[in-house]
């Protein structure tokens, strides 16, 4: 059937009729807003790149998550800035940590706002890797039991799920063998696993304070080259326990996720990381292109590639946006 039967502009003549087509959803609950929170009270540091952001101290941070509940988003990561950094990252799997403190305070506070909590050291080493040295190369197998204790740190504290993002071989084993042994069998595990190392995490650097302070992360984190080592980094994973896979950077990657979406049928996120905020917030900002838009083409676009949740600095703003009818 070709033209003029066929006539592909009947459906996307009125606002209803698209809407009634429309092949792809986006609700609140599909987001994830990821939240940096410091010592202190009352505190909120703006982080320069990313307008909205703020390092925010644990009052401020439950005050945002009651927000973020309110908008009905689909939760909050939490990453932490330690009051001290030291080669081992302690601060990352110390139960009184600044993120196991902040957990606590938000399951009191929101009970029902689904708590993630980011599991690496990077935020807390003073040489800014993802692991523990030896000499210049990060030491995968003496990593993993740190990882594991963070886990069930935050797991105790009250975290909802976990989500390990140092791209070490055979985290997400160590951390379900110890969560289980903790008996902590129903924390579930959002393990990142095709985690790129990626030009576009650059803001986040600075909100989190996590810059490695020689080389970079190429020897563990992924080649962007590459996809079909993504489907084995994710099978390995699936294997080890992961509950959900999460590919990072997320617009970039979009053929990753329709991949990993089609292979392995699991839940699948994405994480639309501070740099593709960034560079669309500055391009709004500067009056180059209608900043909300953008963003919710954006989230769309990564939720058709087969994102079920989707992790962003777009969670605040966009969420109010979702379920009133879109033209
Ligand atoms: C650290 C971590 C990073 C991000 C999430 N967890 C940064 C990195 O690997 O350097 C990036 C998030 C973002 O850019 O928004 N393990």
């Amino acid at each position: 059937m070709t033209f003029p039967i066929t006539r592909l502009r009947r459906f996307r003549a009125t606002p209803a009729l698209r809407a009634l087509v429309r092949e792809t959803t986006l609700e609140p609950g599909d987001l994830v807003a990821p939240l940096f929170v410091c010592h202190g009270e009352k505190t909120r540091r703006p982080i320069a790149s990313m307008p909205g952001h703020a390092q925010l101290s644990v009052d401020e941070a439950v005050r945002e998550a009651r927000e973020l509940a309110e908008l009905g988003v689909g939760g909050v990561i939490l990453f932490g800035l330690p009051s001290k950094k030291d080669a081992l990252g302690s601060e990352a799997y110390a139960k009184d940590g600044i993120v196991p403190w902040a957990l606590r305070a938000m399951k009191a506070a929101v009970p029902d706002l689904i708590l993630w909590a980011d599991v690496c050291l990077c935020e807390y080493t003073d040489h800014g890797h993802c692991g523990v040295l030896h000499g210049e190369r990060v030491d995968n197998d003496r990593t993993l039991p740190l990882l594991a204790r963070a886990a069930v740190a935050y797991a105790q504290a009250g975290a909802d799920i976990v989500a390990p993002s140092d791209m070490m071989d055979g985290r997400v084993g160590a951390i379900r063998r110890a969560l289980d042994e903790a008996s902590l069998a129903d924390t579930p595990i959002v393990s990142y696993a095709a985690k790129y190392a990626s030009a576009f995490y650059g803001p986040f650097r600075e909100a989190a304070d996590s810059a490695p302070q020689f080389g970079d992360r190429r020897a563990y984190q992924m080649d962007p080259a590459n996809g079909e080592e993504a489907l084995r980094e994710v099978a390995l994973d699936l294997e080890e326990g992961a509950d959900m896979v999460m590919v990072k950077p997320a617009l970039p990657y979009l053929d990753v996720i329709r991949s990993v979406k089609d292979q392995f049928g699991v839940p699948v996120a994405a994480y639309n990381v501070s740099g593709e905020f960034a560079m669309l917030k500055a391009a709004a900002e500067r009056g180059w292109l209608d900043g909300e838009r953008a963003a919710l083409e954006a989230l769309t676009a990564i939720r058709r590639a087969g994102a079920d949740v989707i992790i962003t600095y777009h969670a605040k703003e966009i969420a109010p946006l979702l379920g009133r009818s879109r033209a």
